[in-house]
């Protein structure tokens, strides 16, 4: 009947490209990820991102619409889920609302992966730098559980420098479960725990290795921590993911190393891209 086809029928209109929530995780009070469903049909590249969000209600019109944002792929391509690792913005128009999500509950993911974080944008060489700050670790979340990271280079090694210790909590279980996980090793292949080298820093919490990143390799010690040389384009790549003053000051750092920036359609020695913020 006609009362039960409007009892039955949506209240509101189905949510476009709706993925479903799986897991979530807090790690601090303004850091949390969380895993989706993958559409079946989405292929991407390790360290690209997609478009994802929550229907919002236009106050002009009255209607819902997407409110999206990017947001850099944490999983790894082979994976049959997605993550996403975000900050909590108080008064972000996403974020606000997004880190209330549940297990359950539908996001939207626009299936169109891009960016310039992947490896075709990266001529071959020995070493691979992943350098982060905050969320920006999450495109090296996919990366790192990626084979093809440690089979085409000798040592990969991730800094990740945040302003308190429990910032680096996602990114220090992600380097556990990297380094036990026997599932994980099978798929990544011979010898690469010891290629990655993992280099976590903090500012304004007292940690075992203090500073930016930037000035440990200014003055030489990241370098004497790791054993290492500075870069060079004949051996290192580089892969920048942060806050945008840490992207433009490191970026001009390596470019006076000699390394040029590489881009999908001309590789060259590193890349860079901004971590979401809302
Ligand atoms: P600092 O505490 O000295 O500002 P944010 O949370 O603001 O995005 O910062 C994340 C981390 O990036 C912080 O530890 C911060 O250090 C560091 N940072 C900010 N700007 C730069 C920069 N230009 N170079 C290196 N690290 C930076």
């Amino acid at each position: 009947t006609n009362a039960e086809a409007q009892q039955t029928a949506p209240k509101t209109r189905a949510m476009p490209d709706a993925q479903t929530v799986t897991a979530v995780t807090h790690w601090t009070d303004r850091l949390f990820s969380f895993r989706v469903t993958r559409p079946a049909t989405l292929r991407f590249r390790s360290g690209e991102f997609v478009m994802i969000g929550l229907m919002q209600e236009d106050p002009k019109t009255g209607r819902e619409k997407p409110l999206l944002r990017a947001y850099s792929i944490a999983s790894p391509s082979w994976d049959d889920e997605l993550e996403f690792y975000s900050i909590k913005v108080p008064d972000g128009p996403l974020t606000s609302r997004l880190q209330h999500i549940a297990v359950g509950d539908e996001i939207i993911l626009r299936p169109k992966p891009v960016g310039t974080l992947v490896h075709d944008a990266l001529l071959p060489g020995k070493r691979l730098w992943l350098f982060a700050t905050g969320t920006g670790i999450a495109p090296f979340a996919s990366l790192l559980r990626d084979p093809q990271t440690f089979e085409d280079y000798d040592e990969v090694i991730l800094t990740h420098t945040c302003r308190e210790v429990g910032e680096l909590a996602y990114g220090r279980d992600l380097i556990d479960h990297i380094r036990s996980d026997e599932m994980l090793a099978e798929l990544m292949g011979e010898g690469f725990h010891e290629k990655l080298r993992y280099y976590p820093t903090t500012t304004r919490e007292e940690s075992a290795k203090m500073g930016r990143i930037t000035d440990l390799m200014r003055s030489g010690e990241a370098f004497a921590d790791l054993g290492v040389e500075a870069p060079r384009s004949e051996t290192d790549r580089a892969m920048i993911c942060g806050n945008l003053a840490f992207n433009l000051e490191l970026k001009a750092m390596l470019e006076e190393y000699g390394l040029e920036e590489g881009a999908n359609s001309d590789p060259k020695h590193y890349v860079v891209e901004k971590a979401f913020l809302d």
